[in-house]
């Protein structure tokens, strides 16, 4: 008998790149936007196919991976996989992998220019501008705060959060972390970066605040009303890990209320949805889930997926694929 070519559902438009490389190898089906967002349509599709290429918005529930049969690898196009039912997926001998390292850099990047953005006031200042108030020169408009000297208290010292310690030590920044467990004594030295043992001391003595770790039951809204209330009036929370790591009612209510002085969110705690007194509310920067948005990462990231696909339909062995979960 012939083999069957193996099919591979992706679940919102990528890269042409990637879907050319995954074309060389299989049949692929490449979803609209939003579409496999809704978990009864993925229930209804997935029997279909051999593989599942998947957005960190898709609904990979117990569900759909019990709906599916002859699924042997879902993928996502992203490092952080809440979306994903991970221990049904081994249950049901269904691999999963997803993308780090290749998006470090650019979200490095993204959370530094989002705190200078916040900082220094941008969004703010270039609003004011374009509404045709700017009338000269100020000595006392848009003051911000100035990063040199300042502590950067870093919940997640995983790669991405290193990556942001990096860069804000070119600054000038004082970096303070807690993590699960302590960096390498190499890493630390070569951040400047000082080990704080409870979330509430960190917190106390940071000038900006950024999120760092992924989304798990013990970081469900880890940043609440308790810890907003720790941190000093004049501080600014950086948010690129989940939204959900920050209680968004609390947020918005520490922003309207002027306790802490200002944010950077780029995720939201029910994407696509933002709390409307987020919307309403002074010093706060929110973005649409972009911090990996460069042309190069979202390819590498596309690849490094693909290839994880193709390597599990060719029956390579796991070693061979080393971003499986
Ligand atoms: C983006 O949020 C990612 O997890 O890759």
């Amino acid at each position: 008998m012939a083999q069957q070519i193996p099919k591979v559902l992706v679940t919102e438009p990528i890269p042409e790149k990637n879907l050319a490389y995954l074309r060389e190898h299989s049949i692929v089906k490449v979803g609209n936007k939003g579409e496999f967002q809704d978990e009864l349509k993925l229930i209804d599709a997935i029997p279909d196919y051999d593989a599942l290429l998947c957005m960190l918005s898709t609904p990979v529930t117990k569900k759909v991976l019990v709906a599916a049969q002859k699924l042997k690898i879902v993928a996502n196009f992203a490092v952080g996989y809440n979306n994903i039912d991970v221990e049904s997926a081994k249950d049901l001998g269904i691999k999963v992998a997803n993308t780090p390292d290749v998006l470090t850099e650019a979200c490095g990047d993204f959370a530094m220019g989002l705190l200078m953005a916040v900082s220094r006031k941008f969004n703010a200042a270039e609003q004011y501008l374009r509404e045709g108030n700017f009338s000269g020169w100020e000595p006392l408009g848009f003051l911000g705060m100035e990063l040199r000297g300042k502590t950067l208290g870093i919940i997640g010292m995983g790669r991405i959060g290193q990556a942001f310690a990096q860069r804000a030590r070119a600054f000038g920044m004082n970096i303070a972390y807690h993590n699960r467990s302590k960096v390498s004594p190499e890493t630390e030295k070569s951040l400047g970066a000082a080990y704080v043992s409870t979330i509430e001391e960190l917190v106390i003595n940071s000038d900006v605040l950024s999120l760092n770790c992924p989304l798990t039951d013990q970081t469900h809204h880890l940043v609440d009303k308790t810890l907003f209330k720790l941190m000093p009036s004049h501080s600014i929370l950086i948010n690129i890990s989940r939204g959900p790591v920050v209680d968004e009612v609390a947020l918005a209510d520490a922003l309207h209320r002027k306790t802490i002085a200002g944010a950077g969110i780029d995720v939201f705690e029910n994407e696509p949805a933002v709390h409307p007194d987020l919307l309403t509310a002074p010093n706060c920067i929110l973005l649409p889930h972009i911090a990996s948005a460069t042309f190069e990462t979202r390819e590498a990231i596309g690849m490094l997926a693909s290839n994880a696909i193709v390597s599990v339909l060719k029956g390579e062995s796991d070693s061979n694929i080393p971003n499986l979960i």
